[in-house]
């Protein structure tokens, strides 16, 4: 493990093994990892990303997803605002113990909104990076299969690859701006056969998205989705099968669940 660079450097790279990876290969692949919310819908605590799961950081398990896929050479997390060092310090702590021990992982500050902290560790990335994917620090439990399938995408052409399931409930369209609580109006209730509910990574040619970030204007609390950007160029966007344990932990119920799939994986797995 080789920390380099003061701990209020804009990236700092807190682990670097080289020799993984021909830094002259045109289709490198790296990950993006938003873990700059603050997690409030999981009620009060730490940022997000650092709350623990089965003893170990949410982002440390992404990361660790993230770092064992084959394909993907390089992590850049995108911390909290301000607290770059302290999640370096966390990571250098728990990646002893990665699979694939040449990947290199770097840490960045994120912004206000996903939008802001995926364009910032855009900027971090070194200009031998071909295919970029863009992973929530909330989503902990993505299997590695699924990640190789979205980077394999790519590498054989589709500028944009987006894991998605079937949705089993039935969606509502509202009128945006309701109360909060209060009754909302029905504006339509579009097929559910037609409608998909996307994951993470989404993988991406890294030009598609240097460019849907220059130019798709952020709105309200910004992009929530690095494929709708990329839509918005008039870039085709192809979905691939995604997986039930790569659900996002947003609220408390989820957290439970995420309790239970790692508790399942530690004793059928020895994960
Ligand atoms: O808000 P939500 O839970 O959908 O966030 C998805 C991902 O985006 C999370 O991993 C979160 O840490 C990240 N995020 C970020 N910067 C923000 C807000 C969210 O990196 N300002």
């Amino acid at each position: 493990m080789t920390p380099s660079g003061p701990s209020d450097s804009p990236a700092a790279s807190v682990r670097t093994r080289p020799g993984h990876s021909d830094p002259s290969a045109p289709l490198r692949c790296a990950a993006v990892i938003p873990a700059a919310g603050r997690g409030v819908r999981l009620g009060p605590g730490a940022p997000k990303a650092l709350r623990a799961l089965g003893g170990t950081p949410m982002l440390v398990h992404a990361v660790r997803a993230l770092a064992r896929a084959r394909a993907v050479s390089l992590v850049v997390v995108v911390g909290p605002p301000g607290e770059a060092a302290q999640v370096r310090t966390l990571l250098d702590d728990h990646l002893e113990h990665l699979a694939d021990d040449s990947t290199e992982v770097v840490v960045v500050s994120g912004g206000d909104t996903r939008q802001d902290s995926v364009r910032l560790g855009l900027a971090a990335l070194p200009e031998d990076v071909g295919v970029v994917l863009v992973h929530d620090a909330a989503r902990p439990l993505v299997p590695v299969d699924t990640v190789e399938a979205v980077a394999a995408a790519v590498r054989a052409g589709a500028p944009a690859v987006v894991p998605a399931l079937p949705v089993t409930d039935t969606v509502k369209q509202v009128e945006p701006g309701g109360e909060p609580g209060g009754p909302e109006p029905v504006v339509a209730t579009p097929e559910r056969a037609a409608l998909r509910a996307v994951q993470t990574p989404q993988g991406f040619d890294r030009r598609v998205l240097t460019e849907a970030h220059e130019k798709v204007p952020a709105a309200g609390e910004g992009a929530t989705d690095d494929a709708g950007m990329v839509e918005r160029l008039g870039v085709e966007v192809v979905l691939v099968p995604g997986h039930e344990e790569a659900f996002k932990v947003t609220r408390p119920l989820d957290m439970v669940l995420a309790e239970a799939v790692l508790a399942r994986r530690r004793a059928t797995d020895a994960f």
